[in-house]
């Protein structure tokens, strides 16, 4: 018999990938999504097959129980409003979505008796720590309303661990790349660089473009994620997931215009409110406990991205 597993947020960037890697590893799996950033297109792999039930739902419906089955073994718990931008200009949205609709997830958690609850948090809730690279025993720090919302995610996480004996991982992902990114203005940095070269207009880059990312590709975090709950010891464990080497956001810009051969400049924009300024992760945890490290760099996997979005542009 194969594992069963839930995904939320299963028609989004990371989700979809992660759903196409868990059908490949035999599992059959549940897709949650409401669709409001998440595609069917990129579902088209998995809905292809057996192996796969898409469910259109929003985590905050406390209905949710009726819409999903019961056999569920793990909830990867993705479904988020991912923006710092939209949680700067609407806090208590992104905090219904995020930090209670994290809480209505473990409420389906306990009903469904599932094994383990994934939870992807994010780098944003270190803020700008002291020392780096940042480790996970780093005090938290939001410096913005989605970086709370995570922190609050997360704190649901241990409680429902310490008060209902669930197990739980939590994934603080850093900057992840790569196909299926939505594009928008309120888009991860490298696909707004990309389809800005592709359209052949100049690169924005908030700030002195000093700051910088822990750039880590697609495939190799879904990879982590899908080990973190079949991994006994990560039980209760928090890990970074980011790429092997920081890089600055200007330098981001620059190889993304060598790599698209455009012929746009870059310029600077007003440093963004809530931007952290030095994102580089220690991921010597996730190495050591789930047994990987990331296998993409970033020119290979800039040139994959930038390959994906011109054959979907
Ligand atoms: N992309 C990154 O660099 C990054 C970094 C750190 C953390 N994360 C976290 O990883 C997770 C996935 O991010 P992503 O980049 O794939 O974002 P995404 O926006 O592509 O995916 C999120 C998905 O959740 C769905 N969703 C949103 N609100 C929902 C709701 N109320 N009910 C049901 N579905 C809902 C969206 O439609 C979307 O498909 C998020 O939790 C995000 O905060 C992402």
């Amino acid at each position: 018999m194969g594992k069963n597993a839930l995904v939320t947020g299963a028609a989004g960037f990371i989700g979809s990938h992660l759903v196409d890697l868990l059908i490949d590893s035999g599992y059959t799996v549940i897709g949650i999504d409401n669709l409001s950033t998440g595609r069917m297109e990129n579902l088209e792999r998995a809905v292809a097959g057996d192996s796969f039930t898409f469910v259109k739902a929003d985590i905050t419906d406390p209905d949710i129980r009726s819409k999903v089955p019961s056999d569920i073994e793990y909830i990867f718990h993705l479904a988020a409003i991912s923006s710092v931008k939209v949680s700067i200009e609407d806090p208590a949205l992104v905090h219904h979505v995020n930090a209670t609709g994290t809480l209505n997830v473990l409420i389906l958690a306990r009903e469904l008796g599932v094994k383990r609850v994934v939870f992807s948090s994010s780098a944003a809730v270190y803020g700008d720590p002291r020392r780096l690279p940042v480790t996970e025993d780093t005090p938290v720090h939001a410096l913005s309303p989605y970086g709370a919302s995570k922190i609050a995610g997360e704190q649901y996480m241990h409680a429902y661990r310490e008060a209902f004996g669930l197990e739980t991982v939590i994934l603080r992902y850093f900057n992840v790349f790569g196909p299926r990114q939505a594009y928008s203005a309120y888009s991860g940095v490298v696909s707004v660089f990309i389809n800005r070269a592709l359209a052949n207009e100049n690169l924005i880059v908030d700030g002195d473009g000093l700051q910088t990312r822990s750039l880590i590709y697609v495939s190799d975090v879904v990879e982590y994620t899908k080990r973190a709950a079949e991994v006994p010891e990560a039980n209760g464990q928090v890990f970074n997931v980011g790429g092997n080497k920081d890089i600055r956001v200007v330098d981001i810009a620059d190889r993304v215009l060598v790599t698209v051969g455009a012929d746009c400049k870059i310029r600077h924009g007003p440093p963004r409110v809530g931007d952290v300024k030095k994102s580089i992760g220690s991921i010597k945890r996730a190495k050591s406990v789930l047994g990987y490290s990331p296998k993409v760099s970033f020119d290979k996997g800039l040139q994959w991205t930038i390959d994906w979005y011109r054959e979907h542009m």
